[in-house]
């Protein structure tokens, strides 16, 4: 068994950015600058956007965060998105999810423009994933392929099982994971709510990802011996008496899962750290206008 080092493998990549911020820097641009908007005081929401700025910092990057209250209604908010798309000192932006109920979500990601996307949720940005045009990739599966490309694991021909068909994870990850590109080439099924005898399929998977946010779902008897398995689990669970008051459980039950494969990431510190990265990679390209 070997770990994805997830921690390890962000941080390369983010030291590699802060090298290009500081090429840029010595060229005469100003740095990249990322926004986000976050609407209400969610919990996770505010910690992951938190992080996401302070990760900008780290690497040199701008960052703004727009903070809005849960009361806006859907047509301001589009403004405020708008402002955004017009502003030529940003170069991409977030707007964090979930929004409030009375919020439509598709209608906020459409008003975002392709370009500034870095997200990669927006119809244009998964229409040219899904034929494999230049696009901003979304930041979990984005990160996921390069922890699988880093780590030089064999996926052409490999039968790669993803449980979960989310449309930030699940469903852009069984699109990639099948595209003929190097590190993928991979024979995909997609496992989700409705699909009979679960084990049948994960018992056969070379590759196996799971994103469905049951706290220790996989379990050993579902996995071959040798597999890969990527765990996207990050589930809160209360820890009275730890520094932060919960713990990170993923949706592999690590301690017997672990044994029997070939390569697993860690929770926290796999595909956790990988999803900042994608999207600071992202912004850079945005920056670079590489993609648009
Ligand atoms: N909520 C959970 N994950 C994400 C993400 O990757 N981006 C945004 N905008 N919201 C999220």
């Amino acid at each position: 068994m070997q770990l994805i080092d997830g921690k390890e493998i962000a941080t390369t990549i983010q030291n590699e950015l802060a090298q290009e911020v500081a090429t840029m820097l010595a060229d005469g641009a100003r740095p990249p600058h990322l926004a986000a908007i976050l609407v209400g005081n969610d919990g996770g929401s505010v910690t992951y956007v938190n992080a996401k700025v302070k990760a900008c910092e780290r690497i040199g990057y701008r960052s703004t965060l727009v903070r809005l209250e849960d009361t806006i209604t859907q047509d301001e908010l589009i403004e405020q998105v708008n402002r955004l798309n017009n502003d030529p000192e940003i170069d991409g932006f977030i707007v964090q999810l979930p929004l409030p109920k009375h919020i439509n979500e598709h209608a906020i990601i459409e008003a975002i423009a392709p370009a500034k996307d870095v997200d990669g949720f927006h119809p244009v940005n998964v229409g040219r994933m899904a034929l494999n045009l230049p696009c901003y990739l979304p930041a979990t599966p984005y990160g996921i392929m390069q922890l699988i490309q880093r780590c030089g694991i064999d996926t052409a021909g490999k039968h790669a099982v993803v449980i979960g068909r989310s449309h930030i994870v699940g469903s852009p990850m069984s699109i990639l994971l099948a595209r003929n590109t190097k590190g993928a080439n991979c024979t995909v099924t997609l496992c989700h709510s409705r699909t009979q005898n679960l084990e049948a399929h994960t018992r056969t998977a070379d590759i196996v990802v799971v994103a469905l946010g049951k706290p220790k779902f996989l379990k050993a008897h579902m996995i071959k011996e040798g597999a890969v398995v990527i765990d996207v689990g990050t589930t809160r669970v209360d820890a009275p008496g730890t520094k932060l008051g919960f713990k990170l459980h993923g949706d592999v039950d690590f301690d017997e899962v672990a044994p029997k494969t070939n390569w697993i990431t860690p929770v926290p510190g796999g595909v956790g750290p990988m999803t900042i990265t994608g999207l600071l990679q992202n912004t850079m390209l945005a920056a670079k206008k590489a993609k648009y």
